[in-house]
């Protein structure tokens, strides 16, 4: 299939069965090949550069913000070359943007969007000013608390947060009523979700009263709402949750509220962990979109 981006100019759109290169068609001519390894959709190039958020560059595109080599096109899925093509968005160059992850203390009552329908705080709004454009690393619910990463590294985001990932996320979790010996057990040993059993977990009780009962629990997956489920599945119900530890990077005690950009030596610690965690994701192709 290909997809028409301009008159007389025509990017191939469907992704090649192995690693042959992309041919770019020009009036039905092969006008020069792309090499595979070059090769992005330009709504993913965008995002990879740093300019904008994957969605935000299919708006974009889709509205004729974009030039690639001087014309525009029109068509998110258009293959490009990211080396060779030049493009343009709003008349200004991508340039690379250098890679940056940043920590928040995210309070309860911020949802973790860029936009939200209905109109609530978004974790954005607690961001320093006049960063460069930052994802979420996975997200944290409107009412759990805790350590939330933004980073412009789509790579680093994507091992951090995928399926496959084991990378362990600590929680606190205040519980209503008693959690018997026996339910941390079946925390611990995993326990049967809608979407399937959870892997085995780290559980140990840090305090308990007679009414609520307080766990750390230590998970290598990252499914929506993957806590309280599991909280849920032995019969009790979340009072608060808050996340204190990706993999090696603690929370500590930033304020809440607080962003702070990591040194090198923690984003180095954090790139270490994906690459040294069993079961690590391993990098998207241009096979299929994320989303
Ligand atoms: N698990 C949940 O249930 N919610 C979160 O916000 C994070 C993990």
């Amino acid at each position: 299939m290909t997809g028409v981006s301009a008159p007389g100019f025509r990017f191939q759109r469907a992704p090649p069965p192995t690693s042959r290169p992309l041919r770019i068609l020009h009036h039905g001519a092969i006008l020069r090949t792309v090499s595979s390894t070059h090769k992005k959709t330009l709504d993913r190039a965008m995002s990879r550069a740093g300019a904008c958020s994957r969605s935000e560059a299919r708006a974009a595109i889709l509205a004729g913000r974009v030039l690639v080599n001087g014309r525009p096109v029109r068509d998110p899925d258009a293959w490009i070359d990211i080396v060779r093509d030049k493009v343009l968005l709003d008349g200004e160059p991508l340039r690379a943007v250098p890679k940056e992850v940043w920590l928040l203390h995210k309070p309860c009552g911020y949802v973790t969007t860029a936009d939200d329908e209905r109109d609530r705080a978004t974790v954005y709004a607690l961001l320093p000013k006049g960063l460069p454009w930052l994802a979420p690393v996975g997200r944290l619910d409107l009412d759990t608390s805790g350590l939330l990463l933004f980073t412009n590294d789509s790579d680093l985001a994507n091992a951090i947060t995928a399926p496959t990932t084991k990378l362990q996320k600590t929680y606190v979790v205040v519980c209503q009523g008693r959690i018997e010996d026996s339910a941390a057990r079946q925390l611990a040993a995993g326990v049967t979700l809608h979407d399937g059993p959870t892997r085995p977990a780290k559980v140990r009780r840090l305090a308990a009263d007679a009414t609520t009962t307080t766990l750390e629990l230590v998970i290598g997956e990252g499914r929506n709402r993957q806590v309280r489920r599991m909280i849920e599945a032995i019969g009790s119900h979340v009072i608060t949750l808050h996340r204190t530890q990706i993999g090696p990077l603690q929370l500590g005690d930033e304020p809440e509220g607080h962003a702070r950009r990591l040194t090198t030596a923690e984003v180095d610690a954090l790139r270490a962990a994906v690459r040294t965690t069993p079961g690590r994701h391993r990098p998207r192709t241009n096979r299929g979109r994320s989303r």
